[in-house]
């Protein structure tokens, strides 16, 4: 199996988070190379290699950066969305906290290329020990002359900030990220207008995921046909897949785009214990659930599409055979109940409600008409929200009951009260 550690390629390497050794190794070489070139020739490179954005949607940077409109007298900003908040997503945070210069090299060349003066990386709230790195990191940029005024002497000004949120899952929304950093309450916009046009301060913004922007220096080095000579056609370059759950050696694990369930297995060690696969998820908790017959479904954004799921942010939650659906479902559904930002009715309402359903199916007190009822709901707040939370908070439900239906019949059977020691009657 052909592994290329690019992104991880120096997590091992001791101290690698210090300038001076990040420089040893190649360190902001593409920044020299960036500002000899001219903004619009990056953006071809970029839009060339096919990269696609590692956040979870899969859109194309180059294409994205090219709808920042230029030449119009506004300022423009760089955001990067590092609030990794997705149930089983672990991957941007191991990268700020390694390798923190990365992401720097990374958002000066970005920020060039889309004629950005000033860039924020939005981290997760909880992420203290990364935000330190990063933090550090900054400063030593900043006094190498990587960040300020006149970079280089290029005549390029940047400046960078590192906002930490107050950890609600909501703000990874990329507008609702938008109004935090503005000093608001984290809650969706109206999109479009996209933030390509109408972004941070209402100014054209382009927000990018940590891994997608890591990525770019490694495409400004090597070249496009490099980059493309790694993963599929339409989903070109390296992954870092994220494994947990019941795997030997749950961690990251850096392979090509399109690399097979079947093969990170193997290089985790396998299940755990030696057990048999039951359900996975490719992309984090909204992302469909799949199953041992999807083994060899390259993890690619068309590929687990077609196969009835999405990529996601390519975190995969492995569960044996020992684990129930139905719990796995109410506790994820608990989750989005929990994150809803409250400002859309089917959102705030739905999945209150389908936690509700799903809490008395988990203990016993199901209603045969349950699953119907669940279904029927799903369909009502699937693509009827005000962003893509509500869609994800589905996903779980639908892709359970269409996998393991008769753990959703059973659930919705009520049991009959058992009786509890000292022979008073519960529920079980
Ligand atoms: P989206 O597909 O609506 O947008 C993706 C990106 O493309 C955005 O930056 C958007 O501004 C841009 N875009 C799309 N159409 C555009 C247009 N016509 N003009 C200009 N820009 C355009 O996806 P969305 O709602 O931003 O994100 C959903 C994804 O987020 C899901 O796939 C999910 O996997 C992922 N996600 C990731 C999390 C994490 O922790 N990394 C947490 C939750 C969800």
């Amino acid at each position: 199996m052909p592994v290329t550690p690019v992104l991880t390629s120096r997590w091992k390497i001791p101290g690698i988070w210090s300038l001076e050794t990040y420089e040893r190794h190649d360190g902001y070489r593409s920044v020299r190379t960036a500002l000899n070139t001219s903004p619009d020739d990056l953006i071809k490179m970029v839009k060339d290699s096919g990269l696609r954005g590692r956040g979870g949607a899969g859109f194309p940077t180059g294409m994205k950066w090219s709808f920042i409109p230029q030449g119009d007298g506004k300022p423009h900003y760089l955001v990067i969305n590092a609030d990794e908040g997705e149930p089983g997503t672990c991957k941007d945070a191991p990268l700020m906290m390694t390798d923190p210069h990365s992401l720097i090299e990374g958002i000066i060349v970005a920020s060039y290329a889309v004629r950005a003066n000033r860039a924020f990386v939005y981290l997760r709230g909880e992420l203290i020990h990364a935000a330190r790195r990063l933090r550090n990191a900054t400063a030593e940029a900043y006094r190498a002359g990587y960040l300020g005024k006149d970079i280089l002497g290029s005549g390029f000004d940047l400046d960078l900030v590192i906002h930490s949120g107050a950890g609600a899952y909501i703000c990874g929304e990329e507008t609702a990220l938008l109004d935090s950093l503005e000093g608001r309450r984290g809650q969706p916009r109206l999109r479009p207008p996209f933030p390509a046009t109408h972004g941070l301060y209402n100014s054209p913004t382009v927000v990018n995921n940590v891994e997608t922007i890591a990525s770019v220096p490694f495409i400004v080095n090597h070249g496009v046909e490099w980059f493309r000579s790694l993963g599929t056609e339409k989903s070109p370059g390296p992954k870092i897949y994220s494994l947990s759950g019941h795997v030997t050696r749950p961690g990251q694990y850096e392979a090509p785009m399109g690399t097979t369930l079947r093969e990170l297995l193997d290089m985790a060690g396998g299940m755990r214990g030696g057990r048999q696969l039951k359900a996975w998820t490719p992309g984090g908790s909204s992302t469909p659930m799949l199953t041992a017959d999807h083994l060899d479904v390259p993890l690619d954004f068309d590929s687990v599409m077609a196969a009835g799921s999405l990529l996601g942010t390519a975190a995969l939650m492995i569960m044996d055979d020992t684990v129930d659906i139905v719990p796995v479902v109410r506790r994820l559904t608990q989750f989005y109940a929990h994150e809803s930002c409250g400002k859309c009715t089917p959102c705030r309402e739905g999945t209150t409600w389908l936690l509700q359903i799903l809490t008395r199916m988990e203990h016993g007190q199901g209603d045969p008409s349950d699953v119907n009822t669940l279904t029927d709901a799903c369909d009502n707040i699937f693509g009827r929200a005000f962003c893509a939370l509500a869609d994800g908070a589905v996903s779980p439900i639908v892709s359970g009951i269409k996998h393991f239906p008769e753990e959703f019949a059973a659930a919705s059977t009520p049991r009959p009260a058992t009786a509890a020691p000292g022979g008073a009657s519960g529920n079980g």
